[in-house]
């Protein structure tokens, strides 16, 4: 039955296939075409977009990838998290682009503040570049570095116990308090704020700059790649957003321009997509939080290795109201409008690195 139904398009004249696992592409790149028939005889929704996003979706995911689609995808796994997590890094890269020296790096990296949303949309952002042969392109131009899961603990813990958390799990002062904010935790202007030493604050931002796994981690990625990357995003939850720096103070510095022009472009190609379930905000995130945010991540990629194009993305604007969501009834297709508009915001901002 599941092949009868592009075999039948063809008849009728179809070049693509359209059928229920195309995940969202107008045409299946082979080698995901063939982990999607793989996938489904084990009874699995082959889509990532419509599972839930736990730590084992996340390794299932990627080996499947990394078996099916081999050399589009490398993944690397040496870091880990208090409780042993593995914490990922993506390169989605070709290797048949010969003239070029050096790509551009594009860095997305979600989960930090333990939410699964933006872990899936990482997810699903890898997902439509490697199977959709329409953005074969993306691959070509562009090497991809996608962080899709930076707080593994942080996400489980939150999914499990229903209980609010941003934070890891690193036990602090001989377990007398869980967790170190990641998204306070980086080495920019870290001690500026009023340094909270509360263990049991939400936002307790550490001992140090860059005491976490996590934090070691994410950074050691963008040292690795520091010297072609061009953009930065760092996706997280509760919000609806494209955030440009500072986070730890206002933003006024003239160089700042450019960066919020393409925010503001960013927002307009999301807001084709979306903007009529809710409109797709462009600010400084100082303005947003309205209160000085310091040790992040977007502004160390601004201030210390120089990158102009680096913003944190808010996705998912239901989950701050996880409770009053059940009751109010969301429009049809929500989550999947706002997953593709933010998509084309991702696609927006690799149109500008590669062609302005
Ligand atoms: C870092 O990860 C390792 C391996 O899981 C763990 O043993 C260590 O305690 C972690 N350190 C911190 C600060 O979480
Ligand atoms: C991506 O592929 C190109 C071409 O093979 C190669 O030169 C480059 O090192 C690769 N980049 C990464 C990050 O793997
Ligand atoms: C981006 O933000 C600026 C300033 O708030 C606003 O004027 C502009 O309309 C926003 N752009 C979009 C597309 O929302």
């Amino acid at each position: 039955m599941k092949n009868s139904i592009p075999v039948l398009l063809t008849l009728l004249g179809y070049s693509y296939i359209v059928n229920a696992t195309s995940c969202g592409c107008k045409n299946l790149r082979p080698c995901y075409e063939d982990m999607l028939n793989s996938l489904l005889d084990v009874d699995e929704d082959p889509c990532i977009e419509n599972v839930a996003i736990g730590a084992s979706t996340l390794i299932v995911f990627l080996q499947a990838l990394k078996q099916f689609c081999g050399p589009a995808i490398e993944v690397h796994e040496e870091s880990a998290t208090y409780e042993g997590r593995r914490l990922y890094e993506v390169v989605l890269n070709t290797s048949n682009e010969v003239e070029r020296q050096s790509k551009p790096v594009i860095m997305i990296e979600a989960g930090q503040d333990a939410g699964s949303g933006p872990v899936m949309l990482a997810l699903f952002i890898i997902e439509q570049i490697v199977a959709c042969e329409e953005y074969s392109e993306m691959m070509e131009q562009v090497t991809w570095v996608i962080l899709p899961s930076t707080n593994p603990d942080g996400q489980e813990y939150l999914r499990c116990e229903m209980e609010p958390w941003y934070k890891n799990r690193r036990p602090i002062q001989n377990r007398m308090s869980y967790g170190v904010d990641i998204t306070r935790n980086f080495d920019d202007s870290w001690s500026s704020c009023p340094v909270s030493n509360d263990i049991f604050s939400s936002h307790y931002p550490g001992p140090s700059a860059t005491s976490e796994n996590e934090t070691q981690f994410i950074s050691n990625v963008l040292a690795k790649y520091k010297q072609d990357l061009k953009a930065y995003v760092s996706l997280r939850r509760d919000g609806h957003s494209i955030l440009y720096p500072f986070a730890s103070k206002s933003a006024t510095r003239t160089d700042l321009e450019y960066a919020q022009s393409v925010a503001g472009e960013i927002a307009e190609k999301i807001n084709q997509r979306s903007g009529n379930i809710q409109w797709f905000l462009n600010s400084s995130i100082f303005d947003m939080n309205g209160e000085p945010k310091c040790g992040h991540s977007v502004d160390f990629v601004y201030n210390k290795l120089g990158i102009p194009y680096s913003y944190e993305m808010r996705v998912f604007p239901d989950t701050t109201t996880r409770i009053l969501s059940k009751f109010q009834p969301l429009p049809k297709g929500y989550e999947a409008s706002l997953r593709n508009g933010y998509f084309n915001g991702i696609r927006e901002l690799y149109n500008i690195v590669v062609y302005d």
